[in-house]
Formats: C-alpha cells, sequence, structure tokens
C-alpha cells in the first residue's frame, strides 16, 4: 500500500509527502528535480525520520512508469507534477500543452494498466476564469486565460469523461487558491527558479535582498484599497486537504468530485504586504504599476464543500502564513542551494524529535497541520 506522488519534490508536494508520513502512509516520490531540489529529500528524511523512495521519473515516459509500478505496491496517487508558470505558458503553449496533457494521459494509462484507479489532481482555481464569481463555487463554469489554466480546465475534462466512462476510478479534483507559507521548522518552503511570479515569495526576496522592491500590479480594482484581492492558502493546509481527499476517496461511491482548497477570506496585496511587515519587521518598499494581463480582480472560494464532505477546513491564517513564509526565506535566503555542503550531503535516520526539539511544541500549538 504506496501513495505515489509526482512532483512530490515541489513545493506543494514536499509539504504534501511530510503530512502522508506523518499518518503512517508508505510513499514514493516521482520527479525530474527540473523544478525542485533534491535537497528537499534530505529535508523530509530530517523532518520525519523516514527516508521516502525517489524516483527521478518524468511521468511522460510510459516504460519508466511501468517500471516503477512494478517495483512499488501503488494503490493510490496524487498528481502534482506538471508545468506551473503562466507567462511561460503564453510564450511557450505547445510546450505547456503537450507536456501537462502527456505527461497526464501517460500516467493515466499506466496506472489503468495496472488496476490502480484512486486519483488525486492538482487543479486551480484558474478554472474559474477572467468572469469567476466570488466565492467560486465547484459547479460554477470554467475557462482560463493562458495555456497553462487550459490545461487545467482540459485534464478535469479529461478526468469526467474517464470516470464516465469506467466507475472503478475514484478521482478527487483539488483547485487551489493561492498557495502560500511553508513548513513551521522552516526548513520546507517555496523555491522559485528565477524572479518570483507570485506575490509571497517576491515579498520575502524582497526582505532578503534579494529584489529592491515589490511591484504591484493595479491599484484600480473595484476593491478596498484598490489592489487586488486573493485567498491565501497555508501550504500545511493544502497538505492536510490531500490526506483529507485520499480519505474521501477510499469511502465514496463517486467516481470524480471536485473540491474548491481555499479559506474562504480574501486578502488584498497590500493587506497581504501589511501582514508579512508585521510579521517579519522589515518594510516593504513598495511601486504600483499598470494591472498585469489577465488577472482578476478578487478570487475566493467558497469552500464549504470541502468543510463538509472532506471534513477538511484551513486552520492557519495571514499571520501564520507570513511568519512561517519569512522564517523559511530567513533561514535560506537564496532556497535550498544556499546550504552550507554538509547539511547539503546529510543522511540522516534521527527521529525528528532529537533533531528538531522545536517541533513537537509548535505541534502542540497546533500549527504543523
Ligand atoms: N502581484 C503583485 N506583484 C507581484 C506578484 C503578484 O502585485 O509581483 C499581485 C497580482 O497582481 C495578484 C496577486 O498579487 O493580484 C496575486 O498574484 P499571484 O501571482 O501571487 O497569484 P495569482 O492569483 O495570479 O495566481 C495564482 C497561481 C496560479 C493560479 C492562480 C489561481 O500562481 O498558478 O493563483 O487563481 F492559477
Amino acid at each position: 500500500m504506496t501513495i505515489l506522488v509526482t512532483g512530490g519534490a515541489g513545493y506543494i508536494g514536499s509539504h504534501t509527502v511530510i503530512q502522508l508520513l506523518d499518518d503512517g502512509a508508505d510513499v514514493v516520490i516521482a520527479d525530474t528535480l527540473e523544478n525542485s531540489s533534491a535537497v528537499v529529500l534530505d529535508r523530509i528524511a530530517e523532518l520525519t525520520g523516514r527516508r521516502v523512495p525517489f524516483e527521478q521519473v518524468d511521468v511522460s515516459d510510459p516504460q519508466a512508469l511501468d517500471r516503477l509500478l512494478t517495483r512499488y505496491d501503488v494503490t493510490e496517487v496524487i498528481h502534482f507534477a506538471g508545468l506551473k508558470a503562466v507567462g511561460e505558458s503564453v510564450e511557450q503553449p505547445l510546450r505547456y500543452y503537450s507536456h501537462n496533457l502527456g505527461s497526464t494521459l501517460t500516467l493515466l494509462q499506466a496506472l489503468d494498466r495496472h488496476g490502480i484507479r484512486r486519483f488525486v489532481f492538482s487543479s486551480s482555481a484558474t478554472v474559474y476564469g477572467p468572469d469567476a464569481a466570488a466565492p467560486a463555487q465547484e459547479d460554477d463554469p470554467t475557462s482560463a486565460t493562458n495555456p497553462y489554466g487550459w490545461t487545467k480546465v482540459m485534464i478535469e475534462q479529461m478526468l469526467r469523461d474517464l470516470a464516465a466512462a469506467d466507475d472503478r476510478w475514484r478521482i478527487a479534483i483539488l483547485r487551489y487558491f493561492n498557495p502560500v507559507g511553508a513548513h513551521p521548522s522552516g526548513l520546507i518552503g517555496e523555491d522559485p527558479r528565477g524572479r518570483p511570479n507570485n506575490l509571497l515569495p517576491f515579498v520575502t526576496q524582497v526582505a532578503v535582498g534579494r529584489q529592491n522592491e515589490l511591484t504591484v500590479f493595479g491599484d484600480d480594482y473595484p476593491t478596498a484599497d484598490g489592489t487586488g484581492v486573493r485567498d491565501f492558502i497555508h501550504v500545511e493546509d493544502l497538505a492536510s486537504g490531500h490526506v483529507h481527499a485520499l480519505a474521501h476517496l477510499r469511502r465514496t461511491d463517486e467516481p470524480v468530485s471536485t473540491f474548491n482548497l481555499g479559506t474562504g477570506e480574501g486578502t488584498s496585496v497590500r493587506g497581504l504586504v501589511t501582514a508579512f511587515e508585521r510579521a517579519s519587521g522589515h518594510r516593504i518598499p513598495v511601486r504600483v504599476a499598470p494591472r498585469r494581463a489577465g488577472d482578476v480582480a478578487v478570487s475566493y472560494a467558497d469552500s464549504s464543500k470541502a468543510n463538509d464532505v472532506l471534513g477538511w477546513r484551513a486552520r492557519h491564517g495571514i499571520d501564520d502564513i507570513c511568519t512561517d513564509a519569512w522564517r523559511w526565506q530567513r533561514q535560506n535566503p537564496l532556497g535550498y542551494e544556499s546550504l552550507p555542503a554538509r547539511r547539503r550531503s546529510a543522511r540522516t535516520q534521527a527521529p525528528r524529535r532529537q533533531r528538531y526539539p522545536l517541533l513537537p511544541a509548535l505541534r502542540l500549538a497546533g500549527r504543523a497541520g
């Protein structure tokens, strides 16, 4: 009974793997490391006391997948792997369609061959499109403004068609709002390659001096302070949503179910900056620029379906998010690659309590999901 996590070395994947291990599950990670770091695997071992089997496999490769699925007794899959940069997808649409659609199809075909039909898919609130209602509900119409978003819309459709054709499948489509924050240990967090596209990683890089100032894209939206409003969800809450989704798939009769994962609360860009300044004690210089193409004014979730059906809810607010994001960035100013060599090569079997005495206290305080 092993859970295959594609993209498990990535930002959301690594936080989810830790929670699955904490839940007592066996996990295998498949990741190309194109957009992630092998250091994450050491960090997961440090935090959980368990070394997760890792396969450097591209899920677009059917032979490699067959080998992996023969080697491990996989019963469930969480599929995070995929290209995710909105701007890049506009410049390279064929690469995005080919990779995201092709790898998911190859993966689903391989799983079908091996009789593995419990599947969790990483979707996005971006599928609510440019005319999204706020709060967004799962049965609202879907659309997109860029190829990345369309790959999410199209894969969701593929999954619904698959579930309609074969009711042995149990598929959960999880629509993430704005994932932010980091593991409370400060050991795992978001490590974007190059200049960050997303708001909070940009803000934390300003605070450590890697960027000079934050550009706020638009302060003329019809919102209280004129800046865009988003539903920022702590990555620990998002990770716990996946654990709940798997539990749901084991008990449901529905071949496919879709859930929003958000807090249900909107925070403006300026509101997030203020919260971060409070959490970090650093002032963030801001320059206002025109709106960014494709951005909506307001996006937040109606998460009542996930609350009711999964028994899940987001527990962390914006202050926890900023505190944890700042701890991660402060401890890893250049991301994973800034580790001293000694630490980078560390392989440890030691239980977490010995190595991170603060963690049990954080857990008792309900901070670690
Ligand atoms: N923003 C800035 N300056 C920046 C970056 C962002 O002002 O440097 C603003 C944006 O204009 C927006 C808000 O901050 O108003 C949030 O932007 P992000 O890029 O952090 O997040 P988005 O809401 O655009 O997109 C995120 C994910 C997408 C996903 C989408 C779903 O990055 O992958 O949520 O709604 F599709």
